[in-house]
């Protein structure tokens, strides 16, 4: 028989256990995901850490100002991940901070979540990856950290990422997302998908082209640009496209040249097969023209510094 503390030991051990693992069960059995609310933007505190919580939320939202050495376009990261970071379906930072190391297909290894930004540096941002112990690395993961408080690690959260889409009802198709783009983007977006400066601050973001994201980028594939749109565009009307127009956008968004993939080989078929798959429109042909034939090297504004 074993002494009664042991036993009361043992059992709220696996009390702990058990709920450790509730979370994830819940998931397999197909329960909703954990809702978080991030905290106050204002509840950032007073101090040594709270400074690269700021440096990091500063880098967030003026990426080319602060940490401009590792950035070749002119977008920020809040581009893609609205309110700083913290909107649901939109890849919000909370979520994503509670999901690292994990295993990527991307690379084929487990990342640390510096590898992960240091890709979000490469790709989204057309730029150069800071070493992880830089302190642009450091101040991100502070931020990140920071918001994620309080937040159980390793549960996909509700709003993680951004909210799959269904399959497009009918193939997606660039015409019609030509139509949509005209009505409903242009406006901000510019009638070529270039976005808009006012005295030399984007206002807003290019969609295509060499001020964009490059090939290698997670918004090049058209269902994660579907997904995003649908939730996020147009600015402040989340949800009102239909999901065929969301595809449909998404697939003439992604129709159009932008720079190269940093992975690229000397050989556009070849960077197809080794790193894109069959659903993406890098490498494949559109009105006469191969995507990724025509496109400036990766680095963009970096390659002139
Ligand atoms: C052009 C849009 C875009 C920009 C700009 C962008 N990202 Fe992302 N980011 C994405 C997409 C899309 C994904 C999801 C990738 C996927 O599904 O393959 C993502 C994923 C992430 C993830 C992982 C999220 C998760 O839940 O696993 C992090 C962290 C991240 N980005 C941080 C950043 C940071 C930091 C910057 C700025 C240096 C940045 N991103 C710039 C589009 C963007
Ligand atoms: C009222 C202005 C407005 C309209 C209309 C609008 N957007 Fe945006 N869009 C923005 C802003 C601003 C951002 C950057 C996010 C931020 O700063 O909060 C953005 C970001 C994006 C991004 C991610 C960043 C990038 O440039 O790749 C995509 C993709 C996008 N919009 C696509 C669309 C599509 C497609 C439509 C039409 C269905 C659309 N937008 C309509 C203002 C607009």
């Amino acid at each position: 028989m074993q002494p009664l503390f042991l036993r009361l030991l043992r059992g709220s051990l696996a009390i702990a256990a058990f709920g450790a693992a509730l979370p994830a069960l819940a998931q397999t059995m197909g329960a909703a995901a954990p809702g978080f609310t991030p905290p106050d933007a204002r509840a950032i505190p007073d101090s040594e850490f709270g400074k690269a919580v700021r440096k990091g939320q500063d880098i967030f939202l003026k990426t080319g100002k602060y940490a401009g050495r590792y950035v070749g376009n002119n977008m920020n990261c809040a581009s893609c991940h609205m309110d700083a970071g913290r909107r649901s379906d939109a890849s919000p930072l909370w979520a994503a901070y509670v999901l690292y190391p994990a295993y990527r297909a991307k690379n084929g290894h487990v990342n640390t979540l510096a590898e992960r930004l240091q890709g979000c540096f490469q790709y989204s941002m057309n730029g150069a990856k800071p070493a992880a112990g830089d302190e642009t690395i450091v101040a991100l993961e502070a931020y990140m950290f920071w918001m994620a408080q309080g937040a159980p690690t390793g549960v996909k959260l509700e709003g993680q990422g951004f909210k799959r889409l269904p399959p497009a009802a009918r193939k997606a198709d660039y015409t019609r997302g030509q139509q949509v783009f005209q009505k409903n983007c242009i406006l901000c977006h510019g009638a070529d998908g270039q976005g808009q400066s006012v005295q030399g601050h984007m206002v807003f973001p290019a969609l295509w082209g060499d001020d964009s994201y490059n090939w290698g980028a997670g918004m090049h594939s058209v269902s994660t640009a579907a997904a995003f749109i649908k939730a996020n565009m147009p600015l402040g009307k989340g949800n009102t496209l239909t999901d065929q127009e969301a595809w449909d956008v998404a697939y003439f968004m992604n129709a159009h040249e932008r720079p190269q993939d940093p992975r690229f080989d000397g050989s556009v078929e070849e960077t197809r097969k080794q790193f894109h798959d069959a659903s993406d429109l890098y490498g494949q042909t559109i009105d006469g023209k191969v995507l990724g034939s025509g496109s400036t090297p990766p680095g963009g504004s970096l390659r002139a510094k």
